[in-house]
């Protein structure tokens, strides 16, 4: 077991790529605490983590809001006595075109995928130099980080923003010992997907599922990815064996970037 004797939070882990990564990490060895604003959802992965023998906790938290962050890092710390990953996974995108983008859909984006990222990051790095002993943060961007996409503006920026934060708290953090690094994944078939689909299928005037079929298409490995395709990444990057990495962002994306 790569993650025995850890303390992780995984924020949105109550479904897709956050819940493969909480129950993969358990399996680890690692104590597991499920943030997310779906409560029922949560408690759901909990209990499975529970029923495989593992050791995990729901906290409900919204990570736009710093009280709730804040919280979320001190109950970790009250249940398990530590923490030392940060799974920064909870994240929304929605396709819309150039013109049309609100102020309400620019906000929602940057609020969820990087001020929250930020909030969450800062009150687990407060914690990992108090404890002394370094620690792993995993930043969530998106093959949408890594060049521009005419009905994608906002979550791209949202995702190229990410990546760069990575490079900048990965600075920030190295003196001590805290590695900060990204997973860039490419299409995964999740309920986020679903949604995306659906929004393109309307502007494209596709049928629903034809999106997501036409743009897996062209994937060099031949298929659309699962939840579970980016759990070694994340066992990698919060494990030992990454203590001489940080500021990198990784693609698991089937190869298809670039293209
Ligand atoms: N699915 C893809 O193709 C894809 C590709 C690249 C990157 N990503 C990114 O990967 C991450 C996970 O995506 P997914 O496909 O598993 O999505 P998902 O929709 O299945 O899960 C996202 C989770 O985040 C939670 N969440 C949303 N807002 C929140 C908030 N304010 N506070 C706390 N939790 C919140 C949701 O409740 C949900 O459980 C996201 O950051 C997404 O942008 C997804």
């Amino acid at each position: 077991m790569r993650l025995q004797n850890k303390v992780a939070i995984v924020t949105g882990a109550a479904s897709g790529m956050g819940r493969a990564i909480a129950l993969r990490y358990a399996r680890e060895g690692a104590k597991v605490v499920i943030a997310d604003v779906q409560k029922d959802a949560a408690q759901q992965v909990v209990d499975e983590i529970t029923r495989g023998g593992g050791t995990a906790l729901a906290v409900l938290c919204d990570v736009r809001k710093q009280g709730q962050v804040q919280a979320m890092v001190d109950k970790t710390v009250a249940a398990y006595g530590g923490l030392d990953i940060l799974v920064n996974n909870a994240g929304v995108g929605k396709i819309i075109p150039f013109l049309e983008i609100t102020e309400a859909d620019w906000d929602w984006m940057f609020d969820i995928n990087c001020k929250g990222l930020l909030w969450c990051s800062q009150a687990a790095a407060r914690q990992m130099i108090q404890q002394g002993r370094g620690g792993k943060i995993i930043n969530f961007a998106s093959q949408a980080g890594r060049r521009g996409e005419a009905l994608v503006l906002a979550y791209c920026a949202s995702k190229a923003a990410v990546i760069s934060m990575t490079q900048s708290m990965a600075l920030a953090l190295a003196p001590y010992k805290i590695n900060v690094n990204g997973i860039a994944p490419g299409i995964v078939d999740t309920p986020f997907w679903d949604k995306v689909d659906e929004q393109f299928a309307q502007l494209l005037g596709m049928e629903r599922g034809e999106p997501k079929r036409k743009f897996s298409a062209s994937i060099p490995l031949g298929r659309i990815s699962v939840p579970e395709d980016v759990t070694g990444a994340a066992v990698f990057l919060a494990s030992s064996d990454s203590d001489y990495i940080t500021q990198q962002t990784l693609n698991v994306d089937g190869g298809n970037w670039p293209s």
